[in-house]
């Protein structure tokens, strides 16, 4: 059986599936520029973050109205439910969309009916995130940030992504104050690609409360003992650093050795049509490439949970569910 998870770093943009992109294309009268389904799947081979995001970016091109991200949140959850997901704070990128001339209103319309009813329609609790673009003017983040608020959007959390190198997360920290203000939760991408000293940047300088990825982190004895420390969430993503090539195999990921430094690590999924899997495949994968057990599976599991922005009752819970699948999954031989 599958260890009840939460999902922390998923980017419902990045659920998108080469057959609903073929199929909201057609729908919408959208070229794609691939021949087929198996065309645009074959593209998937990435050499680094950019050469990912070119196509993730390119592939928003489908999504157009309302119903395409309801369909598109309806397919995320229906996977995620599948997978074990009990719960999932799902990130989106509203900039990427405004800045195709999609209105907000057409996303905030799409994904806040579908993500409100979820735990009726799929048994998993859902949260919002706003992401912002690390390699697009901050004043340009602050503004959607107004807009997201001047409409009322469901968010629980604000976020930052997309190109990490050469791009400061210092500049945003009006962007992430004002949404602390506002009552929102602060996640941030940093050390996927990008060194250690990124994430402690985004510690200081945005009051981020989570970090998406920090692998790096383990290139400094300091940022690990500081975040050791804290008990600052760390979101991460094995196969998504294995296709993005952050790290060479599964077999030298740094995820046991973030464990057993004592960080407070959990497992992820990041973009899960273009990576190779949903946080079932994860598990799968991590169970066969390095080994872990039943303990280490739960151990995830539970901080999947403690890393999430749920209320302690919430939380509380779901570990009492993680607590019962430890119970009743059989130890390895
Ligand atoms: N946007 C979607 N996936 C991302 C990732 N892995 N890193 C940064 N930005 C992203
Ligand atoms: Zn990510």
């Amino acid at each position: 059986m599958r260890p009840p998870r939460a999902e922390l770093h998923l980017h419902l943009e990045g659920t998108l599936e080469p057959e609903l992109a073929f199929e909201l294309a057609e729908r919408n009268r959208v070229a794609l520029p691939f021949a087929d389904v198996d065309a645009l799947r074959a593209a998937y081979e990435f050499t680094d973050l950019q050469s990912f995001l070119d196509l993730y970016y390119a592939n928003m091109s489908v999504l157009r109205t309302a119903e395409d991200f309801a369909d598109l949140t309806r397919a995320y959850l229906r996977r995620a439910a599948a997978a074990g997901v009990r719960h999932a704070e799902i990130m989106v990128d509203p900039q990427a969309h405004l800045l195709r001339g999609i209105p907000l209103q057409e996303l905030l319309d799409g994904v806040g009916p579908v993500l409100a009813a979820s735990e009726r329609d799929f048994g998993v609790s859902t949260l919002l995130i706003a992401a912002f673009l690390r390699d697009r003017p901050a004043a340009e983040a602050y503004s959607v940030l107004e807009s997201l608020l001047a409409a009322g959007a469901p968010l629980a959390a604000v976020g930052l992504d997309s190109t990490e190198v050469g791009f400061s997360a210092a500049p945003f920290a009006p962007v992430f104050a004002k949404a602390a203000a506002a009552g929102l939760r602060r996640t941030a991408h940093a050390g996927e690609e990008g060194p250690a000293s990124n994430v402690t940047e985004v510690l200081d300088a945005l009051g981020a409360e989570r970090v998406d990825h920090g692998i790096r982190a383990m290139e400094d004895p300091a940022v690990v003992d500081r975040l050791a420390r804290d008990r600052v969430p760390l979101t991460v993503c094995p196969l998504s650093n294995v296709r993005l090539n952050a790290v060479p195999s599964l077999a030298a990921h740094p995820l046991p050795a973030m464990m057993a430094a004592g960080l407070h690590v959990s497992v992820h999924s990041d973009d899960p049509a273009y990576f190779g899997g949903y946080v079932d495949d994860v598990d799968d994968a991590l169970v066969a490439e390095l080994g872990l057990g039943r303990a280490e599976r739960a151990a995830l599991a539970a901080a999947s949970f403690t890393g999430s922005f749920l209320p302690a009752d919430r939380v509380d819970a779901y570990l009492r569910e993680v607590a019962d699948w430890a119970a009743s999954e059989p130890a390895e031989a």
